[in-house]
């Protein structure tokens, strides 16, 4: 996936060709260098994905290659050539770090193999860092379940089941916290990329300067603060799946870009020169209103075109109100397994009350509502008296106003006042 960039480093012309033709011949970048000096001369300018250099040489040897690649740059891969005889050689050059070591007389065979490897073990460490990143907000391996008793749920989930298996680009619609990644979540795990990554990307919570290297990653220099090579989320989601979360965030300039990686299935890094192909499948997420959005320019009509080939659209959950029950059902059961709770059971004022209510915060404020129920621990039945829910009217549609700047900064003073 990522092994493009080769440095080759032996003294023996005849090893150096022969090992540039072979990966010349997968298409690799080539550069080679007749000794260890040279060699090190080549890392400080440039960046490489994957060195190959000989133990023995004159003046700098393969260990002290070693040591300055991983000085200068500790992802990159290390494999060592070494003759039979000399194999502790190798077995210090793994401690040091190095991927693996080539043991003379090799053919090209051989460093095929290892350059599948090399790309295996690369692609497990992008992961890894990846997954690191995300385990906050992580969801792990399999679909979360789903729960849809009503209707119009049902016909959703039918359709999901349906679409799962193509690869065809899903737009989801929805007020806030009505389940758009839970229903991503499952398009992907019921899809035949189940087995390969589910990336997301939150378009709203990453700065505009960083979002474009967020999607298709840079080349090391890049831009200030470039230190690295770093693949974005387009590239960490070949094959698989992208999430692309609240597209309404995506600035102009790079909803042009992205238009066409959806028309082309192919972008650059920032800062680099070579088209890069993935085959992602898209999902896009937004809670606003697609046609205000449009209007506003807020987004673009042909990129919309492009990402909502399949649309799925989650109505509030004051219009399904089926779902009421069994979701606050499943989630007092999880809820309290998941703190170590004795199971509780709702009362039927408890129901009745939570099936009036007009849900302004859909499925993610009725989780929270339980999730306090349950932490507070009130016994085996949960009654309405234990039911906080928040009685201010709601305006019209169900949706909140943010309040202005100027009414939070009001709010802080008097806050502040009060305190004194
Ligand atoms: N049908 C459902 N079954 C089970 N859990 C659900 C369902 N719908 C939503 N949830 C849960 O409700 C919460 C909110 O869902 P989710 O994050 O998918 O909403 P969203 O539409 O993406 O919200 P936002 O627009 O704010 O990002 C999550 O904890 C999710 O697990
Ligand atoms: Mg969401």
């Amino acid at each position: 996936m990522t092994i493009e960039k080769v440095l080759v480093v032996d003294d023996e012309i005849l090893m150096r060709n022969f090992i540039e033709a072979t990966l010349a011949r997968k298409n690799l970048e080539v550069v080679t260098a007749e000794n260890g000096t040279k060699a090190v001369e080549l890392l400080k300018e440039q960046t490489f994905d994957l060195v190959i250099t000989d133990m023995k040489m004159p003046g700098l040897t393969g260990i002290d290659v070693l040591r300055k690649v991983k000085e200068a740059s500790p992802d990159t891969i290390v494999v060592v050539i070494t003759a039979f005889g000399s194999i502790e050689n190798a077995v210090e050059a793994m401690k040091l770090g190095a991927f693996n070591y080539l043991l003379k007389p090799f053919t090209p065979d051989t460093i095929e193999a290892l350059l599948e490897k090399a790309r295996e073990h690369q692609a497990l460490v992008v992961e890894n860092q990846y997954l690191r990143q995300e385990v906050s907000g992580g969801s792990g391996k399999t679909a979360a379940k789903v729960i849809a008793e009503s209707p119009i749920m049902k016909n959703v989930l039918a359709d999901v089941h349906r679409i799962a298996k193509s690869n065809a680009s899903v737009f989801i619609n929805g007020e806030s916290g009505t389940g758009k990644e839970v229903i991503a979540h499952a398009i992907h795990y019921n899809s035949l990329r189940a087995n390969r990554p589910f990336i997301k990307v939150n378009c709203a919570a990453i700065p505009e300067t960083l979002i474009e290297s967020e999607f298709f990653g840079h080349e090391k220099g890049a831009f200030t603060g470039a230190l690295n090579k770093r693949l974005g989320r387009f590239e960490l989601a070949d094959t698989g799946t992208l999430l692309l979360d609240e597209i309404s965030e995506i600035p102009a300039a790079l909803q042009a870009k992205l238009l066409r990686v959806t028309q082309e299935q192919e972008f650059e890094r920032i800062g680099g020169t070579k088209p890069i192909k993935v085959d992602v499948r898209l999902i896009s997420t937004s809670n606003r209103d697609v046609k205000e959005m449009i209007a506003e320019k807020v987004l673009r009509e042909d990129l919309y075109y492009r990402l909502n080939v399949v649309p799925i659209y989650l109505p509030p959950l004051r219009e399904r109100r089926g779902d009421v029950i069994p979701l606050s059902e499943y989630f007092l059961e999880k809820l309290c397994l998941e703190n170590h709770k004795e199971k509780k059971t709702l009362s039927a004022d408890a129901k009745k009350k939570l099936q009036d209510y007009p849900w302004p915060g859909n499925v993610r404020e009725l989780a929270n509502i339980l999730e306090r129920v349950v932490v507070m621990d009130y016994g085996k039945t949960v009654s309405a008296e234990h039911l906080y829910l928040d009685e201010h009217p709601t305006p019209a549609k169900g949706k909140k106003s943010a309040p202005s700047l100027r009414e939070l900064r009001n709010k802080s003073k008097e806050y502040v006042k009060n305190e004194k």
